[in-house]
C-alpha cells in the first residue's frame, strides 16, 4: 500500500524553501507526545507553546519529517522549511480532500456533534473504510489535521467541524467540501461570545459554504431555527434538504423511543422506510442524533439498514452519559458520568435521562451539577431556569457548585437542596458520603468547573464496577 504521504506530494501540495530527502509518511501530528514512528509532525506555535522546541524530540521519536518555519538546534532529521506551518497544514489538508474519492460528511451543532460523528464513523466502517476526526478536532487545526490524515483509499470521511467565535466555521467548512452536512441543532452554547442564538444559527449555516456538488443538507426539524438553516444551505446552493426530528414533516422520523437501562430502543422513519433498531445509549437526545446519523448515511449512499443494525454497538463515552453500575454498601449505585460538558441544551437532555432512569430499591435519584460555562451576561439566568427540568427530572436532592450555580441553588425547594459549594473539589466529598445503595447520580458541568473530580470521588468511595 502507498503512504499516507510520499515527499513528492508533500513537496508539492506546501512547496517548501528545499526539498529534502525522500520519506514516506504514515500519520500527521502537531502534538509531540502523540508522535509515532512515521508521523509528519507540524511544529505550529501555539498560544502558550511553539512547537519548534519539540522538533528535536519529534524526530527523536521515530517522526519522518518535521515543518518547520526557522532552524531548530540540535534535531537530527528530516526538515521541510516552511514560511508558515499552519499555512502548510492547511496545504496539505486540502490536497488529502482534493486527492480524495471517499464521500464526505461534515458535522457541526451546538451539542451532539461528536456523538453524531463517533456514531458516523461505527456505522461506515462496518460497510466500507472510513475516516473520521479524532475526539472533537474540530477548529481550526483539528479540521486540516484531520482532513491531512484522510487515508487516500478511504471510501466515507467524517469530520466534525466546531466554532466559539464568529466566522470560524466558514474557512473550515471550504477546507472540507462535504458531500453532506448536519448540523445537530442550534441551542444557546457558547452565546457569550456570539450574541443571540440568532447569531448561532447563522454561523451554523456556514457549514455549507463550499460543499461539493449535489450537496445535502441535514437540519433539525424541531429547532425552531430549522428554516433559517434550511435558507442558508439553499443560500450556498445546496440541492437538497432533509429534516430530522420528531416532526411529521420530517424526513428522517424518530417514531419511538424507549429508554431501557443499557440503551434506547428506537423506531425511525428513514426515506420512507421504518426501521426498528437498539441504540447502545439511552436518552431521547442520542435517539435524535442517531436518526440524524442515519440520514446522513443514506445521503451518503451508504445502507440505511445494515448501518441501523450496528447502532447496538454505539455506547456514550466517559463523561457523556456512560452509565457505570458501581458496588457500594449492600448494593449498587448507578452513575450517570456527564463530566465531559453542559449548557442549556445538554444538561436539559441529561435530565430527561435521569427522569427515566428508575433507581433500585431504596435508591433515590441524586443530582450533581457544576456551572455550565460561556453563557455571558445571561449565565445567571440560564442557570436559574433550569429548575423546572431539575423538578421535573425527580431529584430527590441536588448538589450544586460554581457561582453562576448559585443563582439555581435559590430556585430549588429547601427539601431538594443538597449543598452548594463554590468549586467541585469542595463538593466532591460530600457528594460521596450522601449516596446509599440503590441510588442513580448524575454528574454534569463545564470542562472547566472540573465535574470529573466528583465522579472520581464518587468512584473511589464504592467497591468497584457491578457491571450491569
Ligand atoms: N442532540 C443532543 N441534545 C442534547 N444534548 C446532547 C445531544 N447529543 C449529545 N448531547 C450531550 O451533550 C454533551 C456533549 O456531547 P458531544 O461531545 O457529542 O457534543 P459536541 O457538540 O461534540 O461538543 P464539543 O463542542 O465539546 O465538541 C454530552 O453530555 C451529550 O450527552
Ligand atoms: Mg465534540
Amino acid at each position: 500500500m502507498t503512504a499516507l504521504w510520499t515527499s513528492d506530494e508533500v513537496n508539492k501540495a506546501l512547496s517548501p524553501i528545499a526539498v529534502t530527502a525522500p520519506f514516506a509518511a504514515e500519520g500527521v501530528t502537531f502534538d509531540s507526545r502523540a508522535v509515532g514512528k512515521g508521523d509528519l509532525f507540524f511544529a505550529l506555535s501555539g498560544e502558550t507553546t511553539d512547537g519548534h522546541g519539540f522538533v528535536a524530540d519529534a524526530l527523536a521519536r521515530g517522526a519522518a519529517a518535521a515543518i518547520v518555519s526557522r532552524d531548530v538546534a540540535g534535531a537530527r532529521g528530516t526538515l521541510i522549511r516552511v514560511p508558515d506551518t499552519m499555512k502548510a497544514l492547511v496545504d496539505l489538508g486540502r490536497a488529502g480532500r482534493r486527492r480524495s474519492k471517499a464521500r464526505i460528511a461534515s458535522i457541526t451543532g451546538s451539542v451532539g456533534k461528536t456523538s453524531t460523528k463517533d456514531a458516523l464513523r461505527e456505522m461506515l466502517s462496518a460497510q466500507a473504510s472510513t475516516s473520521a476526526s479524532v475526539a472533537s478536532y474540530n477548529n481550526h487545526v483539528g479540521v486540516p489535521i484531520s482532513l491531512a490524515r484522510l487515508p487516500r483509499e478511504a471510501r466515507y470521511g467524517v469530520f466534525e467541524i466546531g466554532m466559539n467565535h464568529p466566522g470560524e466555521i466558514e474557512p473550515l467548512a471550504r477546507q472540507v467540501e462535504a458531500h453532506v452536512g448536519v448540523i445537530t441543532n442550534v441551542g444557546a452554547v457558547h452565546i457569550g461570545h456570539m450574541g443571540s442564538e440568532e447569531a448561532i444559527a447563522d454561523e451554523k449555516g456556514c457549514l455549507f459554504a463550499g460543499m461539493a456538488e449535489g450537496a445535502v443538507a441535514v437540519l433539525n426539524r424541531d429547532n425552531r431555527h430549522y428554516e433559517r438553516l434550511a435558507g442558508h444551505a439553499r443560500r450556498f446552493g445546496v440541492s437538497r434538504v432533509v429534516g430530522f426530528g420528531r416532526s411529521e414533516v420530517a424526513e428522517a422520523r424518530l417514531l419511538a423511543c424507549d429508554l431501557q437501562d443499557s440503551g434506547s430502543d428506537v423506531v425511525a422513519l428513514i426515506d420512507g422506510r421504518r426501521i426498528e433498531y437498539r441504540l447502545g445509549a439511552a436518552g431521547e437526545h442520542w435517539a435524535l442524533n442517531s436518526v440524524a446519523a442515519l440520514a446522513v448515511v443514506g445521503a451518503l449512499g451508504a445502507d440505511v439498514v445494515k448501518a441501523s443494525v450496528t447502532l447496538a454497538g454505539v455506547k456514550a463515552s466517559p463523561g457523556r452519559g456512560a452509565r457505570r453500575m458501581l458496588k457500594f454498601g449492600a448494593g449498587a449505585i448507578e452513575l450517570l458520568d456527564e463530566s465531559y460538558n453542559a449548557n442549556p441544551v445538554s444538561v436539559r437532555a441529561m435530565l430527561a435521562v435521569l427522569a427515566r432512569t428508575e433507581p433500585k430499591a431504596g435508591g433515590r435519584r441524586m443530582l450533581v451539577l457544576g456551572d455550565m460555562r460561556e453563557l455571558g451576561e445571561g449565565a445567571d439566568a440560564y442557570h436559574a431556569s433550569l429548575a423546572g427540568a431539575v423538578t421535573a427530572s425527580g431529584a430527590a436532592q441536588v448538589f450544586l457548585c460554581g457561582p453562576h450555580m448559585q443563582a439555581l441553588w435559590h430556585q430549588l425547594a429547601p427539601t431538594q437542596r443538597g449543598v452548594h459549594r463554590p468549586d467541585s473539589a469542595s463538593l466532591a466529598g460530600e457528594v460521596a458520603a450522601a449516596l446509599r445503595a440503590g441510588d442513580v447520580v448524575a454528574v454534569k458541568g463545564s470542562l472547566g468547573s472540573k465535574m470529573k473530580i466528583v465522579v472520581d470521588a464518587i468512584v473511589a468511595a464504592s467497591d468497584g464496577e457491578a457491571g450491569h
